[in-house]
């Protein structure tokens, strides 16, 4: 069972302190593909501090950032074959296990701080971790990153029609994909750690992610204009093999719950917090032309991002959707 080695330090003796008779240490490696320093990075170390500390290093959980170890879509089949314990994807790249999971993709869906929260912490975000079992996935918690917004290097977006014939990274998802079709850009789902050199290179034209995405990963310096538009979600369902966590005794799941519920407050604030803070350093040092949409601007790419709505409302689930429109409002 490659997530645990017998802890057995030289000329220590076994310690007897659980049913098995043997301590042994648990290692989770906790594997993601953003930088250390942005709401996911910075998650998944105190959390992984927290437990190391608690449960005086009994249970150790290694952060390998920056899709070190495997990229978006490798880590998720990591995890199922249980090279890595644990893992927190961006909610998009769980749409192939539940296509629920598009309910937090929708354009404009959740127009508000308050609104995301709600979603997050409730029955919504509760049905949506529920999900997974399916998948013999454990869904943990749910983190927040923040808004999208949009980046491009080919003139300013403002109307909708100022994405037509742009080349576009995205995570892949029908729902986004769909949506920039609608605007007329191309859109394609591919690896986050591949964008910047696509950028770059300029066999892309522009991408949507998270300011503290566009931050750390300095898309700003290979783009020439962005665009706050608050138009998408983006969070992370902190995930564990099935397997893997019903092997684990009941005081190491206790550890690792509270542990993730002290994080997952502190995320749900800081992660926006970062958002803001970032955002300024991006006008301060950088020559990225920012524009920020106006409400009537906001209105009309959300009305012209209606058809995604009714296309997806059946896989999603009209109840679900219905739950989700309800916090809107
Ligand atoms: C992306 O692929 O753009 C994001 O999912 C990266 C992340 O994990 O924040």
């Amino acid at each position: 069972w490659i997530g645990f080695h017998t802890k057995l330090s030289e000329g220590t003796l076994p310690y007897d302190d659980d049913q098995r008779g043997i301590s042994e240490q648990v290692v989770i490696k906790f594997s993601h593909v953003v930088a250390e320093n942005t709401p996911k990075g910075l998650a998944a170390q105190r959390f992984a501090d927290r437990v190391n500390q608690v449960s005086d290093g009994n249970i150790k959980v290694e952060v390998i950032p920056n899709g070190g170890l495997y990229s978006d879509q490798e880590e998720l089949e990591a995890l199922k074959r249980g090279d890595i314990q644990m893992i927190a994807p961006a909610t998009t790249k769980l749409s192939s296990f539940s296509s629920k999971w598009q309910v937090l993709d929708l354009p404009y869906m959740m127009p508000t701080r308050d609104s995301i929260i709600e979603a997050v912490n409730g029955e919504i975000g509760e049905t949506l971790l529920q999900s997974l079992e399916e998948n013999n996935l454990k869904g943990l918690t749910l983190w927040t990153n923040g808004f999208k917004q949009l980046t491009t290097n080919d003139g300013p977006i403002v109307q909708p029609s100022d994405l037509k014939g742009q080349h576009l990274r995205i995570m892949p998802s029908h729902v986004l994909k769909k949506q920039f079709e609608l605007v007329g850009a191309k859109a394609v789902g591919l690896d986050f750690n591949e964008t910047y050199r696509l950028l770059e290179s300029g066999k892309l034209n522009g991408e949507e992610n998270t300011i503290s995405n566009i931050y750390s990963k300095k898309f700003f310096d290979v783009q020439s204009n962005l665009t706050i538009s608050n138009h998408g979600f983006l969070g992370y369902a902190v995930i564990m093999n099935e397997d893997f966590w019903s092997k684990l005794t009941n005081e190491q799941q206790t550890v690792i719950s509270k542990a993730l519920e002290e994080t997952t407050r502190w995320n749900q604030k800081q992660s926006f917090e970062m958002n803001d803070e970032q955002l300024s350093l991006i006008e301060d040092n950088s020559s990225i032309d920012i524009h920020y949409l106006t409400n009537e601007e906001k209105r009309k790419w959300f009305e012209r991002w209606q058809p995604v709505y009714l296309e997806f409302e059946e896989e999603i689930g009209k109840e679900l959707m219905s739950k989700m429109i309800q916090l809107r409002n």
